[in-house]
């Protein structure tokens, strides 16, 4: 096999930090290129780390040239709460980015592309309970219509000029090493880090808002297992649902406070509880299992155990 080397871009992100961790075991640390528009947190600092910004086309492409880059996992997004608040710019950043990487991957042939792509495709006409791979998709934020805009334009590129670029409908990631910025599940991040800081949270979601999550951990392995299926498992060239649990600020809570009895949580919804409104509350992810032997590891009570478990450390390490 050719010797792979990997641009992650927008590696800064909550996925990107755990992303580029997972590549390295696969490709080795001197193979994988982290790049971002601003220097990394610290969980990066042994990256091979660049500045890059995917919206100047010029430098992208004399990037991609000058690293003989043979993978691209472009991650770089405006997510659904932050877009709300700059819809023009979440189109720009999330459609144009994405052009820019699809057409570098024709021009110097790179060997293949992973976009993720997000439940927040699926709009409120959409069936909620076990929702189909296949169904109505009306996205009602600028984030979902740019997600589903983009899985068409992979599923183009795919078909008009052979780019083996793959996708994944990820749910609300979870993880303790890194924050997410800007989306209406990260209230499932942030209410580990004030259960341990403050014992008490307060939720901008309802209690019974119930969404598809997914511990890091998992989406990491889903990504890394989807990229190195062969070509000819993959039959979808827009994105795949994957699943791995499905909870509301309630029952989390209760998870949580099986650890930290004391913990409290109060409820004050905002507009991101329209969001959620709009949004599955579990997916049917039958595909990626049939394809490429997707298999979840974590569920709720898994992952709380295993959060509680490595982030006080994390938080001790920090003061
Ligand atoms: N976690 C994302 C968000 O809330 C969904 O892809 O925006």
């Amino acid at each position: 096999m050719k010797k792979q080397k990997i641009l992650v871009i927008g590696a800064g992100g909550q996925l990107g930090t755990e992303l580029v961790q997972g590549l390295w075991k696969v490709y080795g640390q001197e193979n994988v290129i982290a790049t971002d528009i601003k220097d990394p947190q610290e969980v990066l600092a042994q990256a091979r780390f660049e500045i890059l910004d995917v919206l100047k086309q010029k430098q992208l492409f004399e990037f991609i040239k000058k690293n003989e880059i043979t993978q691209i996992y472009h991650l770089a997004a405006v997510l659904s709460a932050t877009g709300e608040k700059n819809p023009k710019f979440a189109w720009h950043l999330n459609m144009d980015g994405l052009i820019h990487v699809l057409d570098a991957a024709v021009e110097f042939k790179v060997e293949k592309v992973y976009w993720p792509s997000s439940i927040a495709v699926f709009g409120p006409t959409t069936p909620r309970h076990q929702t189909p791979q296949h169904t109505v998709m009306e996205p009602s934020t600028i984030y979902g219509i740019s997600k589903l805009a983009g899985e068409r334009w992979c599923a183009w590129y795919h078909r008009n000029k052979g780019v083996d670029v793959r996708s994944l409908r990820y749910p609300g990631l979870i993880g303790y090493k890194s924050k997410p910025g800007g989306g209406t599940t990260d209230y499932a991040v942030d209410i580990f880090f004030k259960a341990l800081t403050e014992k008490r949270y307060e939720c901008f979601l309802r209690p019974d808002a119930y969404l598809p999550m997914m511990y890091m951990e998992d989406a990491v392995k889903a990504t890394l297992d989807l990229m190195e299926a062969p070509a000819e498992k993959i039959t979808v060239r827009a994105a795949y649902n994957i699943s791995a649990m499905s909870f509301c600020p309630q029952e989390l809570a209760s998870e949580i406070k099986k650890h930290i009895p004391d913990f409290e949580i109060a409820y004050n919804p905002d507009y991101r509880q329209a969001i959620a409104d709009s949004w599955p509350a579990s997916i049917n992810d039958t595909q990626a299992r049939q394809d490429w032997g997707w298999q979840p590891q974590y569920n709720l009570a898994r992952m709380t155990e295993d959060i509680l478990h490595h982030l006080p450390r994390l938080l001790a390490e920090k003061v």
